[in-house]
């Protein structure tokens, strides 16, 4: 299955994509089009078909209508890099806007985004409930989720099956400047970038304000972050969570790379898995079965996740450092909204039902929050 086609370095005409979903990929052929930046085009963007033309209609047309801000008539409003949330006591109203964030700041705003990274992890909160409890109560907006509130773990419980990444905390930056034991995790000599682990492990981060920074289980435990006892539960929940992710993953054709969780304790003491699970933003999507032929010809693999805006970045300036940062091309925004509709319906199976864009997003969110007598 060829399924993308990395854009050589000029311009050409033809591309190809994956094809629709449900189905197995098809290769096609597509006029580029023509108003494509080169400069995108020599980041060597990777096309993805099998996206219904009236998903791609409304992508483009939703590009300057995106769910950036929000501003609803409820209490203690605190803003994340991607998500609203209010607090209302017992509850969270958490929305989930279109800002995309990498490197720990904004780097553009992808239409839909914000519907499908919820609905994708509502799905997932669904289906992962018997290896252990969310705390979604209810999605009654596509871009909004309401949740029980948990006193939230500060630490995010990244899991990974490869040695990959980009970013500074990710498991290959360090293994490539010389790291052998990374977050308590032991990692033999010799392994490529993009290598499948000899098993999943738990590289942990702290929950930090600004940064994320890697720590190990024995520190966590030192510093008070969680008991013995609490990170033996959840570092267990996490890896089983990933394991059933991978597993239904490959029945998909998809390889889940990596990812990371978010845990809390609810009012009588019950763990929960809370915020986004095996969302786009929140994992690295590689397809399957180009997988071993281009890891052994060392080319990347074919990827469904955000790593090229991260890479556009990457390789134009310094995404940690420059106060002002190049505005990402069209072409590319659109191209990483498509892969976030495609990831949502082969996921779930479900078609991504395109909002009104005749009502502003706003608008409807308050409706809708109206009508499930969250707002008044
Ligand atoms: N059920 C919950 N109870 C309390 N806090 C939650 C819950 N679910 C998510 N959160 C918090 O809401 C915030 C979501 O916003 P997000 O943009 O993802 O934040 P961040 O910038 O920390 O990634 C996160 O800080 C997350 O820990
Ligand atoms: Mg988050």
């Amino acid at each position: 299955m060829q399924s993308l086609s990395r854009k050589p370095a000029c311009a050409q005409s033809q591309r190809r994509g994956i094809g629709a979903v449900g189905r197995r990929a098809v290769v096609i052929r597509a006029q580029a089009a023509p108003s494509a930046p080169s400069s995108s085009s020599s980041a060597g963007v990777e096309s993805i078909s099998g996206v219904r033309a009236e998903v791609v209609e409304a992508i483009a047309k939703a590009r300057h209508n995106c769910l950036t801000a929000t501003n609803l008539p409820l209490p203690n409003r605190r803003q994340g890099k991607v998500r609203d949330t209010y607090d209302l006591g017992d509850t969270v109203v958490i929305v989930t806007t279109d800002r995309q964030s990498a490197f720990d700041r904004l780097l553009a705003a992808v239409p839909f985004k914000g519907a499908v990274l919820n609905q994708t992890a509502a799905w997932w909160l669904d289906a992962t409930r018997h290896i252990v409890p969310s705390a979604l109560l209810s999605t009654p907006d596509p871009n909004v989720a309401v949740m029980k509130k948990c006193a939230v773990f500060p630490v995010e419980f990244v899991c990974r099956g490869f040695m990959t990444g980009s970013t500074d905390t990710s498991l290959w930056t360090h293994y490539k400047a010389g790291a052998r034991n990374y977050c308590g995790n032991a990692f033999p000599d010799g392994m490529r970038k993009n290598d499948r682990l000899a098993k999943n492990v738990i590289t942990p981060t702290t929950k930090a304000e600004d940064h994320d920074v890697p720590i190990s289980p024995a520190e966590i435990v030192a510093q008070g972050l969680m008991t013995q006892q609490e990170w033996d539960t959840v570092s267990a929940a996490a890896l089983r969570i990933f394991e059933f992710g991978q597993q239904e993953a490959a029945k998909r054709g998809l390889l889940l790379v990596d990812t990371k969780y978010e845990f809390g304790k609810d009012s009588d003491g019950n763990i929960r898995i809370i915020d986004e699970v095996h969302t786009p933003d929140s994992s690295r999507y590689w397809l399957a079965d180009t997988y071993e032929a281009r890891h052994a010809a060392g080319q990347e693999p074919q990827n469904i996740d955000k790593e090229f805006l991260r890479l556009w970045f990457r390789e134009r300036c310094d995404p940690y450092k420059d106060a002002v940062l190049p505005e990402a091309p069209a072409e590319l925004v659109c191209e990483l909204s498509k892969r976030y509709v495609y990831l949502y319906e082969k996921i779930t199976g479900q078609p991504f039902a395109v909002p009104d864009l005749g009502v502003p997003v706003n608008d409807r969110i308050l409706a809708n929050l109206r009508k499930a007598g969250i707002c008044k």
